[in-house]
């Protein structure tokens, strides 16, 4: 049996050294988006993006991937204390390399902020059956309905990897550069 490649680590809320999800709460609240259906790349066990979504009284709600083990264990204790975030934020476990368009609905805002850190070298293998960042990428622009945002964290430690991918992206796919956001790079689906 082949193993999924998990994140052995966990991610608390450290704002100094990684403060992308806060700035994700900020961007949506700077531009007043209401009742949006987000997907965020990496909970931390934090899970900042869902909290404040849910309590915020903005009507948006959240679906985030996590691949540690021990977010997701914060997670299934934050819902089952809270059933108003239970409501409109949902955490599942996973690697966002096998994510199968199948099992998600299409999204307004989309954040690829850990784009490129968690490529495995049998990631894209036959055996294991991932995809590769671009795909990634394309994959979630798929997803993204027209008019909806896709970010991008320019700290991340993928960011070097990610850079030219998202410009080969941003001359192929229909998407438009906003501009920046604090640490966020945004664009917007045509
Ligand atoms: C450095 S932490 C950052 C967490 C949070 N976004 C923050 O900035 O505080 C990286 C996040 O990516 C998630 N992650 C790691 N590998 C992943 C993978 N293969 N698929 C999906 N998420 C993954 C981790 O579970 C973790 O939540």
């Amino acid at each position: 049996m082949l193993k999924m490649n998990y994140w052995t680590d966990k991610w608390d809320l450290h704002e100094d050294i990684c403060p992308c999800d806060v700035h994700v709460n900020e961007w949506i609240a700077a531009q007043g988006l209401r009742n949006k259906l987000i997907y965020h790349f990496g909970t931390g066990t934090h899970h900042v993006v869902g909290i404040e979504q849910a309590r915020n009284g903005s009507g948006n709600a959240v679906i985030a991937i996590t691949a540690s083990i021990e977010e997701y264990q914060a997670y299934i204790k934050l819902v089952t204390e809270n059933a108003g975030v239970a409501k409109s934020y949902l955490a599942y476990f996973g690697d966002i390399y096998l994510t199968n368009p199948r099992l998600l609905p299409d999204f307004d805002i989309v954040t690829m902020v850990h784009l490129c850190e968690f490529f495995f070298p049998n990631t894209a293998s036959a055996e294991y059956g991932g995809l590769t960042d671009r795909k990634v990428l394309d994959l979630f622009t798929d997803k993204t309905r027209s008019g909806g945002h896709i970010l991008f964290y320019m700290r991340s430690i993928g960011f070097e990897k990610a850079r030219p991918i998202v410009a080969a992206w941003e001359q192929e796919a229909r998407v438009e550069r906003v501009g920046e956001f604090k640490t966020l790079l945004v664009y917007r689906k045509k």
